[in-house]
């Protein structure tokens, strides 16, 4: 195999400029809105429709799962404070079981898109060794609206990450159930455009509906060879113009959202940030106005 020159993980590199995404021409659509979810049956269509507007293409999931590794991040000290305060500007509830069972009422009626992932915290010599932590009938239960299961591509823990990755998206493709894929980064995983041009590839390909990866240089082209649509992960916080530019440069981009965590609710107004998210992701708002936004409305 040719191609496989320079696509060791650890390679840190811009995307090879002789290859050809054909970046700009829509990926193939019949009569449903979600990249690469033609095919699926109406049970998963439902719920990706849950996830992903229908008028917008996108959504704003937001991440709140970062306790089953790290306990009680700033921020996110009290989950049932918080989370019921950002619940109406956001569409998803990207959490665990645990979380979201104790701290957010069910009468909010949103999609979850459910952590399934356990195994290791900041304690662990590896963050990167888990499992699969829920049943599917527990998802089932919870009525979630897609699993969510993360791939630590390049570690030695590739395999299990992989199976743990497969054995989620085998259980939900049984119910209807989607599966986001997520590319994780470990503490000394190396985070290149070209990294992420074959993780993201790499977990569409083995099955997942939906990819979240961190935005980087050269992500028109990630998107483009991505069957499936993508969402950015929020990462370590900026400052909130920052923020909202880098969730307008994917956008502009092609990414069909964000799941965003630290850069919402570690703000200074959480729920103006929410807002301003949301402007960028479902109403073409420049990542300027969204910040102007922020700024008018944010708590003086
Ligand atoms: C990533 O693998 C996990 O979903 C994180 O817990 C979550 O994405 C972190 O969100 P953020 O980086 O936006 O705080």
């Amino acid at each position: 195999m040719a191609d496989m020159d320079g696509l060791k993980t650890g390679n840190t590199g811009a995307i090879d400029d002789s290859k050809d995404f054909h970046v700009g021409v829509p990926a193939g659509k019949t009569n449903f809105h979600v990249k690469g979810m033609d095919n699926v049956d109406w049970g998963m269509k439902d719920r990706l429709s849950r996830i992903f507007n229908p008028k917008s293409g996108n959504t704003l999931m937001l991440a709140f799962d970062h306790g089953y590794i790290m306990g009680a991040t700033t921020g996110l000290e009290r989950l049932d404070i918080i989370i019921p305060q950002l619940a109406e500007d956001i569409d998803v509830f990207m959490g665990t079981r645990g979380g979201i069972r104790t701290c957010v009422p069910p009468t909010f009626n949103k999609p979850v898109a459910l952590r399934i992932n356990a195994g290791s915290t900041v304690l662990s010599a590896d963050v990167n060794k888990e499992v699969n932590g829920v049943d599917i009938e527990d998802a089932i239960r919870m009525n979630v609206s897609c699993l969510a299961c993360q791939s630590f591509l390049g570690t030695d823990e590739e395999r299990q990450s992989l199976k743990n990755l497969s054995d989620a998206i085998n259980a939900g493709n049984r119910y209807g159930i989607p599966t986001m894929g997520v590319t994780a980064v470990g503490k000394n995983m190396v985070r290149s455009p070209k990294f992420f041009l074959l993780a993201t590839r790499v977990l569409a390909e083995l099955g997942a509906h939906i990819i979240k990866t961190y935005y980087c240089e050269g992500f028109e082209k990630i998107v483009a060879a991505c069957p499936v649509p993508i969402v950015i992960a929020g990462g370590k916080v900026l400052p909130p113009d920052q923020a909202l530019t880098m969730a307008y440069h994917a956008i502009c981009d092609g990414a069909n959202g964000v799941d965003m965590g630290r850069n919402i609710f570690q703000a200074d107004d959480p729920k103006a940030m929410a807002k301003a998210v949301r402007m960028i992701v479902h109403e073409g708002a420049t990542d300027k106005e969204a910040y102007e936004f922020y700024l008018d409305t944010k708590k003086k």
